[in-house]
């Protein structure tokens, strides 16, 4: 990352786009980071809150035949203009092909509602009340090639009450992200730009 002033994120959201809402109202245009663009694979909510927010926005829907790699090649094309220091997934029902999150070192991160490693895919919050477990939580962490894999960054638990079901652990979950991915973003973002104004710039190029 070069040592600028903006610090570029692109979000890549598939569904509602709580989260997404989350970070456009707590940091976009907020010290020095913006939102450069906002993606998504489907017609979704998320679409509709980029345009209401005047935020660069891609409908990148994968195509019939479209191999996993050709779409990820085009994505990450799509992606070059906006030169994101940090993409951040929120919602993205996609999962990447190791040859884009190569091109990305330590730069994509992913939020997951459960305490990784435990139940990585989908269903956390059912899979949580079968199991009666009395702690559940979500996990930020670098994305790596496999599913829900990837370093962990911060974790945050609640604890999982007599009458909870898997609807009211999606809320409580979902009201805690929506505060705890934006803080940890913006201390990624404070690190990564630090580091940076210590990495010495080489002008040849
Ligand atoms: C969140 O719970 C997040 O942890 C997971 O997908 C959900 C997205 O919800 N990756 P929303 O689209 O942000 O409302």
């Amino acid at each position: 990352m070069a040592n600028k002033s903006i610090f570029k994120l692109v979000v890549l959201s598939s569904g509602y786009g709580s989260n997404l809402q989350a970070i456009i109202d707590q940091l976009h245009n907020e010290d020095g980071i913006e939102i450069s663009a906002i993606i998504s694979d489907k017609a979704s909510e998320s679409i509709t809150r980029a345009l209401n927010h005047n935020i660069p926005c891609l409908y990148l829907p994968r195509q019939k035949k479209q191999t996993r790699e050709a779409y990820d090649q085009l994505l990450s094309e799509l992606l070059k203009p906006f030169s994101p220091d940090l993409i951040v997934l929120a919602g993205f029902m996609r999962i990447l092909s190791p040859a884009f999150i190569q091109r990305f070192p330590q730069q994509i991160i992913n939020i997951h509602p459960s305490l990784l490693p435990k139940y990585k895919g989908l269903n956390t919050h059912q899979r949580v009340i079968d199991a009666k477990d009395k702690i559940h939580g979500t996990t930020i962490h670098y994305v790596d090639e496999h599913l829900d894999g990837g370093k962990i960054i911060a974790q945050k638990r609640i604890d999982v009450l007599p009458f909870d079901t898997a609807e009211t652990l999606e809320q409580a979950i979902k009201s805690l992200e929506h505060v705890f991915y934006s803080a940890t973003i913006h201390k990624l973002a404070t690190k990564m730009r630090s580091n940076a104004s210590l990495t010495p710039v080489n002008n040849d190029n």
